[in-house]
């Protein structure tokens, strides 16, 4: 069983498998855990497949990183220790509702190496994803959605991913979506053909 803070708490069984509620909502759970750089494009590649999933008839939800900063991981900020807490917490999150049968895209920049693997180790071996949506540095700097490499480059955001703070990239991710290369649509169909196949359960093989 998981390992606990506290030795007063007990784990309770469900009285139903996570196999029933995969045979209810008729698909395989995962995780499409996207990885890159700010402005790389994972937010946009997210909602959008999120959309053609749910048009599909898959139930799927996206987490991503400014949204989620926004309420459940509001009181952390970008250091080594505070990211490595958020990948902690958005993996637990993913955890649970691939448990609940929900196919999770994750959009989070998730820039260290190690914290990606304790990712994979918490969500699961196969159903952890992970895509690398590859842009260089001056592609993401150029469209610079948000200002932020402006602000960055100015030394008005601290340890800024790419500019201040490394970026690892994946080394055998599961797909490489390269935004530079392809336009969106273009990065979508090769996002979708990976991943609607694996929605399949056996039954529906
Ligand atoms: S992560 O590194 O911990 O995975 P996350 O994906 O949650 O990052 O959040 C990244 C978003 O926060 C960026 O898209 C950007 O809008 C914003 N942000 C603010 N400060 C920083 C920073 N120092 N480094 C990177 N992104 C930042």
């Amino acid at each position: 069983m998981n390992t606990t803070q506290s030795p007063n708490t007990v784990w309770h069984d469900s009285q139903t498998t996570a196999q029933a509620r995969q045979t209810l909502l008729k698909q395989k759970p995962m995780t499409i855990w996207l990885t890159g750089l700010s402005a790389a494009g994972k937010s946009t590649l997210a909602f959008a497949l999120e959309r053609l999933l749910i048009e599909a008839g898959h139930p799927c939800y996206v987490l991503d990183g400014d949204n989620v900063r926004h309420g459940l991981n509001s009181n952390l900020g970008f250091s080594a220790v505070d990211r490595s807490e958020n990948i902690r917490r958005v993996a637990e999150v993913a955890k649970l509702m691939n448990d609940a049968g929900l196919i999770v895209i994750t959009a989070f920049i998730s820039p260290f190496r190690e914290d990606r693997a304790k990712a994979r180790a918490i969500i699961g071996e196969g159903v952890f994803q992970e895509v690398y949506v590859s842009a260089d540095l001056a592609a993401c700097e150029a469209r610079d959605p948000k200002g932020l490499y402006k602000k960055a480059r100015a030394g008005q955001v601290p340890e800024f991913t790419g500019i201040s703070s490394p970026y690892e990239a994946p080394e055998s991710p599961a797909l490489v979506v390269d935004s530079t290369k392809l336009d969106i649509s273009s990065a979508l169909e090769l996002l979708k053909a990976h991943v609607f196949p694996l929605t399949r359960t056996a039954k529906s093989r």
